[in-house]
Formats: C-alpha cells, sequence, structure tokens
C-alpha cells in the first residue's frame, strides 16, 4: 500500500507504509455532557475537552469521537439536533469548535464528528417548516402517514425507547414515523434533496478540518416503514456509496458506521477495500450476545467467555482483509467495561487492563470510552430518580405497567442503563471529582476518592499507564497492526489466548478473565520463558504454570 498522508490533522507518528492512519490510531471517545466543565454550571463544555487536550496526548490516542455537540434541545443528550452547523450554547460556540479542532491538530490528534442523520429534532427547521405547510419542499424530508398503522400491519413498529414508531402530529394532525424517541423524527433517505443536504453539511465540517464522522445507527437509513423493514433496508449501501462520493472520496477521513444489525456476512459491504462506503462498522455480536430474549439489556446474561471468545474469532477471520474491525468494551450507550467484563470489586485494576490487552491486541481499530483508561466502573445507582437517560425513565414506565417488579428493573438498570457510563469523568479527589465547581447534571459516582486519573495516572502499574503502553505497542509492530489472528484455548472457560502472526513474527497473548488463579492446561502452545511485552516481568508457557486472577501478558513466540 502507497503511504497515505492523511489530512494534516493526523499524528506523524500513526503515519505507517502499511496502512492508513485509521488503522493504526486508537479513537477515544467524549461523552462532552459529562467529561469537563469549565463553567461551574454543572455540564462539561468545548472548553473543558480543551483543557485536557494535553492528557489525551499524553495517552496517546489519534482521534477524539466526539459525541453531538450540536444545537438540540437535549431530550436524548444531543442526539436530537436542531442545527448541524451551530454549536450547543451548553456547551460552547463556534469559535470553540474551531479551537477545539485546531488545539487537538497541533496535539496530532483528529476530531471525528458524530453524524446523527437518521432523524432531527422535532425542532429543526426543516421539520418546523414541513409541519407548518404540506406544500414545503420540507414536507418529503420526513416520513408521514394521514393515519396511524393498523395493529399487526408491517408498518406497525414499535420504537427503540419503547411505544410505537408513530406519533400524531399535533400541528398538522398527520402521523410521522421515529425510531426513537417522538421528539427525533426520522428523515426520509429516499428523497435525493434531504441527501444532497446532508451531502452539503459534512462537506461544512469536513472543509473545517474535522478528520471524519461515527455515523449513528447509520444501518437505520435505508429503513422502508410501510414495508415493516428498519435495519439493513435495501438501499442503504446506494446511499452509503453516494454519501462516500459526495464527501469523502478524495479525502483521508476515517468513518465509522454504528450498525447493530451487521453480521459477518454483510459487515464487508460497508468496508471492505474495494468498496469502503465507510472505514469500518461499530458492531454489536459481543453486546447482544448477552442480552435476554424477552427483556433484552434490561436483563443481561452472565459472561460467557467461550461464547464470547467465539465471537471475537469470528469478527477478527470475517474481516481480515476483507473490511476492518472496530474493537470496543464500551461507550455512552453501554455498561463500563471492567463492571460487565471484568471485576469492579477485588480486581478492579488487574481486570481492567486484562480487558484492555485482550482488546489492544487484536486487528482493527481499538476504541477507549472516557474513564475506561482508568477502569471506571457502573454508576451504582439505586434510585430511579438518580438517572437521567430518556430510554432509561421510560423502560421503567413501561416494564412497571407489565408488571415488571421495581427491584428487578432497577437490577437491570444497575447492571446496563446507558447512565452507567454517563456519570462524570472523574479527574481527582477534589469535590465532584474535580469534573465541575457547580452541581453535576446526574451524580459522580461515590468512589472517585480512590478511582480518579490523578491517582491511577501517578501509578506505574495504573490502569492508564497500561493504556499508554498498548497504544504505544500498536505503533511499533506491524504484526499488532495487521497480523492474522488465530484463537486458541477456544473452550477454555476462563482463558483467552490467541496469537496474532505477520512475516516471522508470531505475538502470543493469554488472560486470565476469571476471579480464581487458574494454571496454564497441556495445549499445543509452545513452551517458552520471555518478557512480558507490556510489564517486561518474565513469563512461561508451561502447563502448570499458574495464571493469578485477572493476570494477562503478551510475548513473542
Ligand atoms: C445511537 C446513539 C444513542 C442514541 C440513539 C438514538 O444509538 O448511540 O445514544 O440514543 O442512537 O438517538
Ligand atoms: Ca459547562
Amino acid at each position: 500500500m502507497a503511504i497515505n498522508k492523511g489530512p494534516d490533522a493526523l499524528p506523524t507518528d500513526l503515519v505507517h507504509r502499511d496502512c492508513a492512519w485509521w488503522q493504526s490510531a486508537v479513537g477515544y471517545q467524549i461523552y462532552p455532557a459529562s467529561f469537563a466543565d469549565s463553567n461551574g454550571d454543572g455540564i462539561g463544555d468545548i472548553p473543558g475537552i480543551i483543557g485536557k487536550l494535553d492528557y489525551l496526548a499524553d495517552l496517546g490516542i489519534g482521534f477524539i469521537w466526539l459525541s453531538p455537540v450540536y444545537a438540540s434541545p437535549m431530550v436524548d443528550n444531543g442526539y436530537d439536533i436542531s442545527d448541524y452547523r451551530a454549536i450547543n450554547p451548553i456547551f460552547g460556540t463556534m469559535e470553540d469548535m474551531d479551537r477545539l479542532i485546531a488545539e487537538a491538530r497541533a496535539r496530532n490528534i483528529g476530531i471525528v464528528m458524530d453524524l446523527v442523520v437518521n432523524y432531527t429534532s422535532d425542532q429543526h427547521p426543516w421539520f418546523r417548516a414541513a409541519q407548518a405547510d404540506r406544500q414545503s419542499p420540507y414536507r418529503d424530508y420526513y416520513i408521514w402517514r394521514d393515519q396511524p398503522p393498523a395493529k399487526g400491519t408491517p408498518a406497525d413498529i414499535e420504537a427503540s425507547f419503547g411505544g410505537p414508531a408513530w406519533t400524531q402530529d399535533s400541528e398538522c394532525g398527520d402521523w410521522y414515523f421515529h425510531l426513537f424517541a417522538p421528539q427525533q423524527l426520522d428523515l426520509n433517505w429516499t428523497n435525493p434533496a434531504l441527501r444532497a443536504a446532508i451531502h452539503a453539511m459534512m462537506n461544512w465540517w469536513l472543509e473545517k478540518g474535522v478528520a471524519g464522522f461515527r455515523m449513528d445507527v447509520i444501518d437505520l437509513i435505508g429503513k422502508q416503514p410501510e414495508q415493516g423493514i428498519v435495519a439493513d433496508g435495501p438501499e442503504l449501501h446506494r446511499y452509503l456509496r453516494e454519501m462516500h462520493e459526495a464527501t469523502l472520496t478524495g479525502r483521508d477521513a476515517v468513518t465509522v458506521g454504528e450498525a447493530w444489525s451487521a453480521t459477518t456476512q454483510n459487515a464487508p459491504l460497508y468496508s471492505a477495500p474495494e468498496r469502503r462506503e465507510v472505514s469500518m462498522v461499530f458492531q454489536f455480536g459481543h453486546v447482544t450476545q448477552f442480552w435476554d430474549e424477552k427483556l433484552g439489556k434490561w436483563k443481561p446474561k452472565p459472561i460467557d467467555w467461550p461464547k464470547l471468545k467465539a465471537t471475537f474469532a469470528t469478527w477478527q477471520a470475517a474481516l481480515h482483509g476483507q473490511g476492518w474491525n472496530s474493537l470496543f468494551w464500551g461507550n455512552h450507550d453501554l455498561p463500563r467495561a471492567v463492571s460487565r467484563y471484568g471485576d469492579e470489586g477485588d480486581h478492579r485494576v488487574a481486570s481492567a487492563k486484562a480487558l484492555a490487552t485482550i482488546l489492544h491486541l487484536m486487528e482493527g481499530t481499538p476504541y477507549i470510552y472516557q474513564g475506561e483508561e482508568i477502569g471506571m466502573t457502573n454508576a451504582g445507582f439505586t434510585h430511579i430518580d438518580q438517572y437521567r437517560d430518556v430510554e432509561t425513565l421510560n423502560f421503567h414506565r413501561i416494564q412497571l405497567a407489565q408488571g415488571v417488579e421495581e427491584s428487578a428493573f432497577l437490577a437491570g438498570a444497575r447492571a446496563n442503563s446507558r447512565d452507567n457510563a454517563r456519570t462524570p469523568m472523574q479527574w481527582s479527589a477534589k469535590e465532584h471529582a474535580g469534573f465541575t465547581q457547580g452541581e453535576p447534571w446526574i451524580s459522580v459516582n461515590a468512589n472517585y476518592l480512590s478511582l480518579n486519573v490523578e491517582q491511577d495516572r501517578a501509578d506505574p502499574n495504573g490502569v492508564f499507564n497500561h493504556y499508554r503502553r498498548l497504544i504505544a505497542l500498536r505503533q511499533e509492530h506491524a504484526v499488532i497492526r495487521l497480523g492474522d489472528f488465530r484463537l486458541l484455548l477456544p473452550d477454555h472457560p476462563a482463558l483467552v489466548a490467541y496469537q496474532r502472526s505477520l512475516g516471522d513474527d508470531t505475538l502470543l497473548v493469554i488472560a486470565n478473565m476469571s476471579g480464581d488463579a487458574v494454571k496454564l492446561p497441556v495445549s499445543d502452545i509452545p513452551v517458552v520463558q520471555r518478557p512480558d511485552l507490556l510489564t517486561g516481568t518474565q513469563v512461561s508457557t508451561q502447563a502448570g504454570v499458574e495464571l493469578d486472577p485477572y493476570a494477562a501478558f503478551a510475548i513473542w513466540l
């Protein structure tokens, strides 16, 4: 592959001859409301982010995925946009945004905007116009019916946040389609004028110097509600190709599509090198496989490591050379990685590091969700009034009405509510974890006195320094960027073991993902004694060698 120069936003040390810049970069997601508050109103903001850029540069990330900061009435915390070209005053100004792009670039960090184009807010001028006048050119930007669909017909669809997906508009009396909250109106992607307006907006941001887009629920834009088709509609890839041609061609941007419907069969359609509609998708097989068949995320199943390993192995194989993987444990919609997959109690630090090791040494672009790099844990909320998330509050109402016990719902929310990831970033042991001088919009996790950046980062064996080393290793070794993947010990209930190979280099990764000491089994892993790449300590692969709870290492074979 030719040398990829990349936009000037890009870290020069991320430019490798063997891959695109975003294939060696590590992404970091910022949920602005909860990251850093600069003005004491209790809500994180863009100047707050700018103040933490040195911290992120030290971690070694290549780009920031910035959750929405656009103008928004905040029904879904900014995922309901009323102006794509304006900044929500609670987050700052467009000057702050321009400064963020420039200051990040000065530290070789790209800014990846959240592109939320499956719907707009009901406050968007397009919708105001559509609602006011059936003859408006914006009328057809949305999806209408003159009456709700009959029960049981294909268009009788349920919204993701609960309730029917059709709502009667109070102004014009017609029914509009929405896959999420009633204030988030689905856009009509069959309308070429709407598509052109989105492309123009994307180009506007690219010209400002952003490094790319994370595309919110992008697998829904090809929906055909009258046919009952929601995800992965027949025109989806035509729209994505068209979008690519109109905005991304000739630019070295990174794009990552959120695609809950992605499977190993259809994922290459998005990211195969010859198509590259997007650089990669976020796929959720490793998340949803542990949800209840009926109650979904509200009744999570325990993690079954052989099943989880099998999912990773399938994805690694399916996209090797055929596309590109994204690698993540958490985001703003998911519980904290260490609480879900590790042990947030006695083994918090070790399990956070082990999770990082197994994720970051696979093939793909790893994403860190804010706070994961210090091993932040779930919120630990015990009352419904501690929650802020529209999804959690809606389902609380719905499930209680259906007869679910309050305590059962709260147990589910404690495990899987989106607010687990949305409590403020814990910077220090100061009041409100150093996140704000005011009252935070959502409570700080009670554990901030002993779990915060200041403390963790000062510890050479802390979580932060472990992530730092993992990010650096990806830069140093082509086998981590591009090597093929082979799962070892697939049936072992606690050990995650795999090897990566490229040319003469073979890397072996082994982690004990349990709270008990585990002996290495007799296996076909070569017996060697080598220094762990991450800690420098000698480790051996001899059968019978005991791994401490959540011990993990990576060695050369
Ligand atoms: C995406 C976002 C989520 C949002 C949803 C609907 O899944 O990640 O936060 O609530 O879209 O807006
Ligand atoms: Ca603020």
